[in-house]
């Protein structure tokens, strides 16, 4: 049973104990705490270094993540990769996460269109994330839209007001707050889209200072 204290929000009363991060996948490969697992192809595990000073938290994977059971390696991920190497951040060094580890989808004939995942789903898989947090201790978390805030800091904060902040709790690694990168790829003027880009380039320059050169 695990006794350190826990990160994330209040609802994450608990996280799953393991010795390291493969011990934790392995865990989570059957996972059954929420329904997701029912449906999506497999589970989409956080990836990248022990090492890593920086975690980078998504929503949730998305069909392409999904089919190659690796976080952010569809549209959003390359977008995100790009606007990373533009803001000076080591995407290699990063770990990269999502606040729910399956994909929820609404089948539409052939295609699965993303679906949200509902306050219960990321509540139950913050026993995940938090659990990977506790073993990273990272010297920053990087919020990647609303799904991942609510997921490290609950209800209370919400995007819009803290955008580009980097909030400081107690017994939690410093939060640096922005937007998800399919967001950018939603936008429809280009005009707009760009400025967007940069505010978000802006945003990921402050997570640089974070990794040791
Ligand atoms: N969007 C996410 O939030 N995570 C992924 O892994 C891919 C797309």
């Amino acid at each position: 049973m695990n006794v350190a204290p826990k990160l994330g929000p209040d609802f994450a009363l608990e996280n799953a104990d393991a010795k390291d991060l493969g011990e934790l996948k392995a865990q989570a490969e059957h996972c059954t705490r929420c329904d997701l697992y029912k449906y999506a192809t497999q589970l989409v595990f956080g990836e990248g270094p022990a090492t890593a000073e920086i975690v980078l938290v998504g929503e949730q994977p998305g069909d392409k993540e999904d089919l190659a059971g690796k976080p952010f390696v569809g549209p959003a991920g390359l977008l995100l990769d790009r606007c990373l190497e533009e803001a000076g951040v080591d995407r290699s060094r990063c770990y990269v996460t999502n606040a729910v580890k399956h994909f929820k989808f609404e089948q539409r004939g052939k295609r699965r269109l993303h679906s949200k995942p509902n306050a219960g789903e990321i509540q139950r898989c913050a026993w995940w994330l938090g659990a990977e947090l506790e073993i990273l201790q990272p010297k920053l978390v990087v919020a990647l839209g609303a799904t991942a805030l609510y997921s490290l800091l609950g209800p209370k904060v919400k995007l819009t007001p803290e955008r580009g902040h980097v909030l400081r709790l107690a017994n939690h690694p410093p939060v640096l707050v922005t937007i998800h990168p399919s967001y950018l790829l939603r936008i429809r003027h280009e005009d707009d889209a760009l400025a967007n880009r940069k505010k978000f380039v802006l945003d990921l320059e402050q997570a640089a200072a974070f990794q040791s050169t």
